[in-house]
């Protein structure tokens, strides 16, 4: 059984002593900062941290449930998107050319490091 854990809120007035893998802005406005472990999707540890991302197709680029937004920097480091993606992403009336993802599309590695995902609205 996977372990469900809440996102921690980021108070902005608290130190800042951790080391964020990423911070996720969720549609209030509030900041989580998550960790990104190995072998997990960028949907998965939203998934997983217990954000409010439906992921109803479980992460086979068939669904955009799983939307974000991310620096334009870093949609150009991740590069082209697959053909299914680009389509589900088009279809979505928040798609942003420069800065929208499907997050199950999402593969770690350490470009991504400390990158900030904010989540897309709910359609
Ligand atoms: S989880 Fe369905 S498209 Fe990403």
């Amino acid at each position: 059984m996977t372990d469900i854990r809440r996102a921690d809120v980021l108070d902005p007035e608290a130190p800042d002593t951790a080391d964020p893998r990423i911070v996720v802005i969720d549609r209030d406005g509030e900041h989580h900062r998550l960790d990104w472990e190995p072998d997990q999707s960028l949907m998965e540890v939203l998934r997983d941290n217990g954000l409010p991302i439906l992921a109803s197709c479980g992460g086979t680029a068939s669904c955009a449930t799983c939307h974000v937004f991310l620096d334009p920097r870093v949609t150009a480091e991740l590069g082209e998107r697959c053909e299914d993606e680009q389509e589900l992403l088009e279809e979505t009336e928040s798609f942003d050319t420069a800065r929208s993802r499907l997050s199950c599309q999402v593969e770690r590695s350490t470009a991504l490091d400390g990158i900030t995902v904010t989540l897309a609205p709910e359609e």
